[in-house]
């Protein structure tokens, strides 16, 4: 349960704010609901009695830094066994972007793991034929706009992420980035090398994960800038405990896509103060769900006011945290400057409204 009182005007403002989220995994975003409908269509049964025990075992217990990351991973990998079928991929993307509609975020970019899938058997042709189709509905139906990059499960082979760049050839117009997720520990960014300089040489956008309070994660955020030369870190959040650090990311333009979500037995948004000090230290911050589906902060309309008053944040500053995440996509010129736009006019009004 979250105490943080938000005010009227805070969620009215937080409402109408054009939005933008640049680290969401899509299949982080199977609600328990969709995901027990689409269990019943594939004729697979789970092991809970009903929605609310499925509900409740993703209830995950307070553990320490460590094993929370790997805790999380089981239930985000259980959960994604019951997607199939290019229906199963177009309707959790539609179920995710019609939120985004009705939420104002205007532009999303999707993470999604090809060897999650294509390890347990489902084609990677159906996963792009199902996501190529929630995209085209978002885009021409909802009004979203989005961009999909393809995560390497660092905690795989490296020669199967080699395979997963290669498979995705057939794709490339699909996919406009590469990072890097699952779990951290032992897996550090430079066992990735090779896959990032072949990245680089097809023409991807770069980001990795780093995440949070990670065994190791200064070192891993270093190598993220000097080996994979990424442009985006996703969390990133321990940087700024090292000047040398926050000093590079700073002159280097990176953007952070940082995630202050929160889970049912956590009493207010996490992470809020360290992600507050990265702004105040002038890093390019940005606000995200990372797994809607499975955190109780849900999706941005219902984290964002929670986090405005957690962090102190003012009307401004939550604006330019949006534009921190317009100009930090990988989208170009024209769809930037529109988005810009949106945000500008959107301010105006409300300071022409108190
Ligand atoms: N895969 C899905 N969500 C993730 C996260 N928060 N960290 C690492 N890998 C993930
Ligand atoms: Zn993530």
């Amino acid at each position: 349960m979250i105490f943080t009182q938000v005010d009227q005007r805070t969620r009215h403002f937080i409402a109408g704010l054009p939005k933008a989220e640049l680290h969401v995994h899509i299949e982080g975003t199977l609600t328990p609901t969709r995901r027990w409908e689409i269990a019943a269509r594939n004729g697979i049964r789970l092991p809970y009695a009903d929605i609310t025990a499925l509900t409740a075992s993703m209830d995950f217990e307070a553990p320490d830094a460590p094993t929370y990351l790997q805790k999380f991973l089981a239930a985000y990998y259980e959960g994604i066994e019951v997607l199939r079928t290019p229906e199963d991929f177009r309707d959790l993307t539609v179920d995710y972007l019609a939120n985004c509609r009705d939420e104002r975020v205007l532009y999303a970019e999707l993470s999604f793991d090809p060897q999650a899938h294509t390890s347990r058997g489902v084609a990677l042709a159906a996963v792009m034929e199902g996501l190529a189709e929630g995209r085209r509905i978002g885009r021409q139906e909802l009004g979203v706009e989005t961009n999909l990059i393809l995560c390497i499960n660092r905690d795989r082979p490296v020669d199967t992420a080699v395979s997963a760049l290669t498979e995705a050839r057939k794709f490339r117009d699909q996919i406009m980035g590469i990072g890097l997720d699952s779990d951290e520990l032992y897996n550090p960014p430079a066992k990735f090398r090779a896959v990032y300089d072949l990245a680089r040489s097809e023409g991807y956008r770069l980001t990795a994960h780093c995440d949070v309070d990670q065994p190791a994660t200064r070192e891993n955020i270093r190598q993220c800038l000097d080996i994979l030369k990424v442009e985006r870190i996703d969390h990133g959040i321990n940087a700024i405990e090292d000047p040398a650090l926050v000093d590079e990311a700073r002159a280097r333009g990176i953007t952070f896509t940082t995630c202050p979500t929160w889970r049912q037995i956590d009493t207010a948004p996490r992470r809020v103060d360290r992600i507050r000090k990265m702004y105040d230290q002038g890093l390019k911050v940005t606000l995200n769900t990372d797994d809607p589906g499975l955190f109780a902060s849900g999706t941005m309309g219902k984290m964002l006011p929670a986090v405005m008053v957690a962090g102190g944040f003012t009307f401004a500053e939550m604006a330019q945290l949006m534009i921190n995440a317009f100009e930090g996509a990988w989208i170009d010129d024209g769809l930037r400057h529109a988005l810009l736009g949106r945000t500008r006019e959107y301010m105006l009004d409300w300071g022409n409204d108190k």
